[in-house]
């Protein structure tokens, strides 16, 4: 271990037992938020030139310096391990090494309260915007399908029983609006916590005249965390949402993941799942299961797991308290996970393979009886006498096509009006490169 930024003539002996649970799983942990931290201590540097705390060819130096730790950490040359206590002790120590007396000025007007809120922010504005992104190309493959494949007919099914004639275009198509709806969130609450705390230090402020509003439009927030301890005070505040855009999404890939499980039993027999989703028993040479499709279906088991680990933490008076360190392990955990799983999505649905003749085999007549009744309502009967005489009449029902049946149902969004074309303008609307620029909202700055 390096020497302790805080390590002071005062400092007494450290147990290394203690400082060992102290530090827990931070220093691995903070090789995600590290290329985050290193960021924000650039735009602090320059920021502190404005203020002539540093001289602008000092801030240089530590923004060039800075510029070599994020080159060296990406390459491996330098690993975050236990010789550090934190991320935020090995970028001092690093440009105290690089730069000498120089170097130990990067900590005036920050403490790692502020340091370590800042990183996070960066770090979930970036998984957010995965999250949007993932949640786009599924979108659109479920789009792309629901075009292709709109006419092909199965059993609708409420209850787990049939209902009516359905098709692959309704089927795919709810799912991309799904999906569309989550990319919605993940940018709301990308845009909701789009707030800089930097500069707020310790949770007090500091008697500096820090460019805070400076520093924060280098960074790309449109807003400052004004209140110091609101910045320490929204730390697992702002994961927690941030989780809940993550576990919108697990929580509707869980359910097309039933799906399919579903679809791809032998009982149902309407798809096949490609084999580079599928592997085999170590003991029934038959099998060919579609495990991944299963381990999506889990995923949302992980972020509501870690989104209640995260929530248990927070039971703090205000200010920082030591325990907010805790909250890092289930948020970066759930989303390196989540993104994860999710980008392997879009392939898993490309592949499928639909067995539309066993699909529409499946449709038995009586499926015909809601359209029955509605066409007798169509003739001028109240619904209520209709869905008798539908019901008394199912035998009449045998020679009904499904086909016929889906392009009657022209309600809007229903199968022979799918709207896809609304679905689309939405999607495009949304996905845009930089999800966090705001259309209404005004800019903080000034
Ligand atoms: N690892 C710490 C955290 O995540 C960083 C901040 C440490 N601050 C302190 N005063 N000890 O909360």
């Amino acid at each position: 271990m390096t020497d302790y930024i805080w390590k002071k003539d005062s400092t007494g002996e450290v147990d290394e037992r203690v400082m060992r649970f102290l530090a827990g799983q931070d220093v691995v942990l903070d090789r995600e938020l590290l290329p985050f931290d290193i960021r924000a201590s650039k735009a602090h540097a320059r920021g502190l030139a404005r203020i002539d705390v540093l001289t602008a060819a000092q801030a240089d130096a530590m923004a060039e310096s800075l510029d070599r730790l994020q080159a060296a950490f990406v390459s491996g040359e330098f690993v975050l391990d236990e010789r550090f206590e934190d991320g935020h002790s090995a970028i001092e120590s690093w440009l105290i090494g690089e730069l000498g007396e120089i170097g130990g000025r990067i900590h005036a007007g920050r403490s790692r309260n502020d340091q370590v809120a800042v990183a996070l922010r960066l770090y979930m504005k970036d998984r957010l915007r995965q999250l949007a992104a993932v949640c786009a190309s599924i979108a659109r493959i479920c789009l792309e399908r629901a075009e292709r494949e709109s006419g092909l007919a199965l059993p609708g099914h409420t209850h787990l029983q049939q209902a009516m004639p359905s098709s692959l275009g309704l089927w795919w198509a709810g799912h991309a609006e799904a999906f569309i709806d989550n990319l919605a969130l993940a940018r709301d609450i990308g845009a909701w916590l789009d707030a800089s705390p930097l500069g707020t230090a310790s949770g007090f402020g500091v008697n500096l005249p820090l460019d805070r509003d400076g520093v924060a439009e280098e960074l790309g927030f449109p807003r400052l965390v004004i209140n110091p301890q609101y910045a320490q005070n929204a730390r697992g505040k702002v994961e927690l949402r941030a989780l809940d855009a993550l576990s919108a999404a697990t929580a509707d890939l869980r359910r097309l993941s039933w799906d399919l499980s579903l679809f791809a039993s032998q009982e149902f027999g309407f798809v096949k799942v490609s084999a580079a989703f599928c592997t085999g028993s170590s003991i029934m040479p038959n099998k060919h299961n579609p495990d991944a499709v299963e381990l999506l279906r889990a995923l949302h088991g992980t972020v509501v797991g870690a989104r209640a680990e995260l929530e248990a933490v927070l039971g703090l008076p205000s200010g920082y308290q030591r325990d907010l360190q805790d909250t890092k392990p289930p948020l970066i955990r759930a989303f390196a996970r989540g993104i994860d799983g999710l980008s392997l999505v879009p392939g898993l649905l490309e592949g499928l393979e639909w067995d539309a003749e066993r699909m529409r085999a499946t449709i038995a007549p009586e499926l015909h009886a809601t359209d029955r009744a509605n066409e007798l309502v169509g003739q001028g009967q109240p619904f209520r006498a209709a869905y008798r005489q539908a019901a008394a009449e199912l035998d009449d029902l045998a020679g009904r096509k499904p086909e016929s049946s889906l392009e009657a149902r022209v309600s809007p969004g229903g199968c022979a009006n799918l709207l896809l074309d609304r679905l689309h303008e939405r999607l495009d609307m949304l996905d845009q490169p930089d999800p966090w620029v705001q259309t209404s909202a005004p800019s903080g700055h000034g």
